[in-house]
């Protein structure tokens, strides 16, 4: 029997089952990811995406990759900056790179089916590395970040865009009701899925807090590891640079 080892949302489960039941809840939910993720965030996480394309400070013919790149928003912002970047859109899921590549017929990107823990990329071939909303999904961060690193060139620089924790008690708890119970509920109407939607909430919950995962970015040997909250803290990005 396979060890239980980690978590998928509040149940134990082993890693090999952890990677198959996240990839099952993405199969599920992508036709309608694009529309709950507008509805569920009242459009704002077109916001919080264009903060980061804003941040990353995009030079021409720099190498991307998005990782957990889903239907590409943020490959969409990369284009739209008009800067001839090579673009690796990367995620595990094959639907949801399905509705990505519909929307990008572009020659400077590139799909490709792979797990964020083994990336493969060249080392030090990578200018920025993004993962937007993915990390949390990862059966073993760790090993993602490390191959974040591994695959960034020296001076490349690391993003990260994800739920973390509110600084306000009082945010928190709002948000705490909110999760468990109106997103939920609003899985089960519009995509005719709670369950998927209860594991939104139960993955927000276990992911290491802001300080947290600053520390784990450090001990992999990203430098001047930091973030930066919005939404109080609600979501943040955290920035770490290979030197
Ligand atoms: C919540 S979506 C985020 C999509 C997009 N980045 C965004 O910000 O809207 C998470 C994506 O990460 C992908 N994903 C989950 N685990 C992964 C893994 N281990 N490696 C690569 N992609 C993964 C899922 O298939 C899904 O497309």
């Amino acid at each position: 029997m396979d060890n239980l080892k980690t978590n998928f949302g509040k149940r134990k489960v082993s890693t090999k089952l952890k990677t198959k039941l996240v990839q099952d809840v993405f199969t599920n939910v992508a036709s309608n990811y694009d529309l709950m993720n507008d509805i569920m965030s009242f459009g704002s996480h077109r916001l919080w995406k264009k903060e980061l394309i804003d941040l990353m400070n995009v030079q021409e013919d720099e190498n991307i990759i998005d990782v957990g790149s889903g239907t590409g928003d943020l490959i969409n912002l990369i284009l739209k900056l008009k800067k001839n970047n090579n673009i690796y859109a990367v995620d595990l899921n094959s639907e949801m790179l399905k509705y990505s590549e519909k929307r990008h017929k572009n020659k400077n990107v590139t799909f490709v089916r792979a797990n964020a823990e083994k990336l493969p990329f060249n080392n030090s071939s990578i200018d920025k590395y993004i993962i937007s909303f993915c990390l949390r999904n990862v059966t073993d961060i760790q090993d993602a970040l490390k191959e974040s690193y591994r695959i960034l060139k020296p001076g490349g620089v690391f993003y990260c865009l994800e739920f973390s924790s509110p600084e306000s008690s009082l945010i928190k708890n709002l948000y705490n009701q909110y999760k468990k119970n109106i997103i939920p509920w609003i899985g089960s109407k519009v995509a005719k899925n709670k369950e998927a939607y209860k594991y939104l909430e139960e993955s927000i919950d276990q992911f290491p807090s802001q300080k947290k995962l600053v520390l784990l970015l450090n001990k992999i040997g990203f430098m001047n590891s930091n973030y930066l909250n919005i939404f109080n803290g609600i979501v943040s990005i955290h920035i770490a640079y290979k030197i």
